[in-house]
């Protein structure tokens, strides 16, 4: 068995950071002036003190990255007039992959033909110097959002940068996104990163991680997210990290994602706590719908306002919010800051009285935090030298199953569905080791829907596509 621990921790990390920074495009970054600029930083840029200040609501995080520095610029300033708490930062595809010459070489022709040939920021090519000037006059926390599974370039350029936030995780960055990329490799780069994040934090202002719970946003049991985003704590937390996010996206029933929520914030706490780490302050995420958009405009605005209104009743301390022109690509600036106004409006609108709940809600609960430790305690008893390895193989023996991923380490056997109420629904948890007892109880529940057996491959799209 191997627990997690902070003799994990990366010992020698300034031997590997010297070789990332050895990379040109790192353009001689220099750890101890980075610390430097960090301490100058406004301190309302450092999500800590930002959520200790939130008042009623859930904070309002956009996405949204443009090739060109003045293209993002003026996104920055239009999103954080249209309030947004938090403002993005997202990367380009190339970068993500770490094509950081394919993607220098898209930016400087979208410089020459005025045409955005990169659908992100590609925060490398453009490099820390000309980033800080991004930011230069702001008082809000950064989000880098990417999607990397080798982040160590970019999480040095970001933090560099002055940006104290960065999202992703080895397995929500990995399993989702990459087919090939091997996990054993991305569980060690990530601890690099959230090293990285580690001795750049002081005890007042830490550099902050997130994880990505969506995975692939496709009928995931909250079994999984839960277990998954408890993991992706503990593995931040051994590298020494002391702000975590946590967050799922919005699962289409609305009982599942109070019961979700419910499991995950206390499932953190219990775990983080078990393993000496009480210390990591933690934060609750909610994505809006990260399905299939609908194409009419007026749709999707319902759905986001909807969405809204249960990242409320959830009392999630921050939500993600999609826009209109979500079915259609990159959202136009314009339609982006329109979406943080709706979002704010429904959220003064219908603050919500906390802690709903009913009989379906509790038994909703139960059942997923049933799951989820049952998950997390098998991965736990699993044998390997460190915590990382329990992970790794745990993916191989099929114990953490993500559905609809593309990743060759993952098994792709568990089979789920969409109950009568919208409830996602284990119909075949294949080696995810889920008590008999709860398999039963999953197979009772998904009995309520009439068109069981019925035009599978119809059904499936249907649940995909949240219309059942
Ligand atoms: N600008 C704004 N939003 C983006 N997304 C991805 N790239 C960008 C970008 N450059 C959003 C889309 C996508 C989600 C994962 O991130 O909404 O569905």
């Amino acid at each position: 068995m191997a627990l997690p621990s902070t003799r994990a921790r990366l010992s020698d990390i300034e031997k590997y950071r010297a070789q990332v920074l050895a990379h040109p495009l790192a353009r001689g970054i220099s750890p101890d002036e980075v610390r430097e600029h960090l301490a100058q930083v406004p301190r309302q840029r450092f999500p800590r003190i930002a959520y200790a200040n939130r008042g009623p609501d859930p904070f309002i995080q956009p996405r949204g990255g443009f090739p060109l520095f003045e293209a993002q610029h003026s996104l920055t300033r239009q999103l954080s007039e249209a309030g947004a708490d938090f403002i993005p930062l997202t990367i380009d595809s190339y970068t993500r992959q770490n094509q950081y010459d394919t993607a220098t070489e898209l930016l400087r022709r979208s410089e020459e033909e005025g045409k955005d040939y990169l659908n992100g920021y590609p925060l490398v090519s453009h490099g820390y110097e000309l980033t800080r000037q991004l930011y230069s006059d702001l008082a809000k926390p950064v989000s880098l959002r990417h999607g990397t599974p080798d982040a160590r370039l970019l999480a040095e350029v970001a933090i560099a940068s002055g940006i104290a936030e960065i999202e992703g995780g080895a397995i929500c960055y990995c399993v989702p996104y990459s087919e090939g990329f091997p996990l054993d490799r991305c569980l060690l780069y990530w601890q690099y990163v959230d090293r990285l994040c580690a001795v750049n934090s002081t005890e007042e202002l830490p550099i902050h991680r997130e994880s990505f719970g969506p995975l692939t946003a496709t009928l995931v049991p909250p079994a999984i997210v839960v277990a998954i985003e408890v993991i992706e704590a503990l593995l931040a937390a051994e590298q020494g990290v002391t702000s975590f996010a946590v967050s799922f996206g919005q699962t289409g029933s609305m009982v599942q994602d109070i019961a979700t929520a419910t499991v995950l914030r206390a499932l953190t706490r219990r775990y983080l706590e078990e393993f000496g780490f009480a210390a990591v302050e933690t934060y609750f995420v909610y994505h809006q719908w990260m399905g299939q958009f609908p194409v009419q405009r007026e749709r999707a605005a319902a759905l986001i306002a909807c969405s809204a209104a249960i990242a409320s009743m959830i009392s999630a301390d921050k939500i993600v919010v999609k826009t209109v022109d979500e079915a259609y690509g990159v959202p136009r600036p314009e339609i982006n800051a329109e979406a943080c106004d709706t979002v704010r409006y429904v959220l003064r609108t219908f603050r919500s009285a906390k802690s709903i709940t009913s009989p379906m809600i509790e038994r909703e609960t139960a059942l997923i935090r049933s799951e989820a430790e049952s998950i997390l305690d098998e991965v736990l008893n699993l044998s390997g030298s460190a915590f990382w390895e329990s992970v790794f193989r745990a993916f191989h023996m099929g114990f953490l199953d993500v559905p609809f991923s593309p990743h060759a380490d993952n098994a792709n056997k568990l089979v789920s569905v969409r109950d009568a109420n919208g409830s996602i629904r284990i119909a075949d948890a294949a080696n995810v080791p889920v008590s008999a007892q709860n398999a039963l109880l999953e197979k009772e529940l998904l009995e309520s829907r009439e068109d069981r057996a019925a035009q599978t491959y119809k059904q499936m799209l249907s649940d995909i596509r949240l219309m059942v």
